[in-house]
């Protein structure tokens, strides 16, 4: 079996569902469920044996050791983070605790599992760290996009604690010879999102004729990947990903937040034209502090080396997205409880809107 962390997250949970349709091998998921962590994203798999829920954080070593000796998986995929940048800036030390301290227990203990198997068992073992594109900080409208060699510059106290999760990774491979694999990939959206981000946090604003907040100018630029095919990378990744390496994972699908919040609007105006123009909702607020103002994925090792590309392009994503949330308006309900909305003052507090 393999024990995947954050599997109740959005990625994850995406990572589970597709794990479970293309494969026999049952999955254990460890998660501490935070306020990001949802079962119910998981309820299609109430009645299969082969998803094992744990409820556990990774930064409890007792526990993430009791779990990998019961367990005994054959790979550790780790997607348990603080993963909301907006969050980091309002409370970074959580994000170092689960994000660095978290990343740096599961490693040791799955070291020591890891030295504990046989040797056939030990050279086929992977632990694939799923990171981020803004461990490499911003670029200008002109750079070239990302590659693995590129520096890391991370700007917010999110990617900053990725980045040290990722250095721990690179040196448990260098030092104690763990096969680690990390990947870096660009802004992912799709089902199952928690809708403090982006796209959600849009389409279901714009669906309660709420404001849709635009931080500065809206020029920036962020590289969207549906996370079908995030998830079909990793499944590619630990199956034939090389250890030691690391892989950038990106759509090529470089857009501003301003034409990402008019597609949304456009695809709505046309399910739901009593609204129509849902455009006129969009407000400019104040910016995010340190805000990166643009990344792009350069995918061409994965695709060359292992050969992937992604199956969905950035419209007929955003279609079956905005189609998802409009399915799952109960989901969105659950998930939007008062500790949201005491998120939603917070962040937003002191943001009004701007011409
Ligand atoms: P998410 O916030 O939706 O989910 C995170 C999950 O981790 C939740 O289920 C939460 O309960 C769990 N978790 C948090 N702290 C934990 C802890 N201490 N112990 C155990 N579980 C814990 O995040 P996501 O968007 O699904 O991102 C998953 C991973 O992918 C993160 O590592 C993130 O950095 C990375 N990533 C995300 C994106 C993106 O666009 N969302 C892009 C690239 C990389
Ligand atoms: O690039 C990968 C990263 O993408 C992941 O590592 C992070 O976990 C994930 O949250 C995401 O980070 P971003 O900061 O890019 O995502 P977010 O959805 O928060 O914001 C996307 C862009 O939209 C960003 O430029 C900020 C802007 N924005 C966001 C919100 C929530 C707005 O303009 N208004 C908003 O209300």
């Amino acid at each position: 079996m393999i024990l995947v962390t954050g599997g109740a997250g959005f990625i994850g949970s995406n990572f589970i569902l597709h794990w479970l349709a293309a494969e026999s091998e049952p999955v254990v998921n460890l998660d501490k469920l935070t306020y990001a962590g949802n079962l119910a994203n998981l309820a299609s798999l109430t009645e299969d044996p082969r998803h094992i829920f744990v409820r556990a954080d990774i930064g409890d070593r007792a526990r993430v050791a009791q779990v990998l000796a019961e367990q005994r998986p054959r790979a550790v995929i780790n997607f348990a983070a603080e993963s909301h940048v907006d969050r980091s800036i309002h409370g970074p030390a959580e994000f170092v605790q689960t994000n660095v301290v978290g990343t740096l227990n599961l490693l040791d203990e799955s070291r020591k599992h890891w030295s504990t198997l046989a040797a056939a068992e030990r050279s086929a073992f992977r632990f694939v760290h799923v990171s981020t594109d803004e461990v490499y900080g911003s670029l200008g409208a002109n750079d070239p996009a990302f590659v693995e060699s590129s520096a890391y510059a991370p700007n917010s106290p999110y990617a900053a604690s990725k980045a040290a999760s990722d250095h721990l990774v690179r040196a448990y491979h260098h030092t104690y010879g763990v096969p680690v694999i990390t990947t870096n990939c660009s802004n992912n959206y799709g089902p199952y999102q928690f809708p403090e981000k982006l796209i959600p946090l849009m389409i279901l604003n714009a669906l309660q004729q709420r404001p849709l907040p635009v931080y500065g100018d809206g020029l920036n630029v962020r590289d969207w990947l549906y996370v079908e095919d995030h998830c079909a990378a990793l499944r590619l990744i630990l199956a034939r990903g090389r250890p030691g390496q690391t892989y950038n994972v990106g759509g090529r699908s470089e857009r501003t937040n301003l034409e990402v919040v008019n597609a949304v609007c456009a695809i709505l105006d046309e399910v739901r034209p009593d609204h129509a123009p849902h455009a006129t909702l969009v407000q400019f607020v104040k910016d995010r502090p340190g805000h990166d103002r643009r990344y792009a994925i350069d995918a061409g090792k994965l695709e060359t080396e292992l050969g992937w590309t992604p199956q969905e392009g950035f419209e007929g994503g955003l279609r079956k997205t905005v189609g998802w949330y409009l399915d799952n308006i109960e989901w969105a309900q659950s998930v939007t409880s008062g500790d949201y909305r005491q998120w939603l003052a917070t962040n937003y507090a002191g943001r009004e809107a701007h011409p």
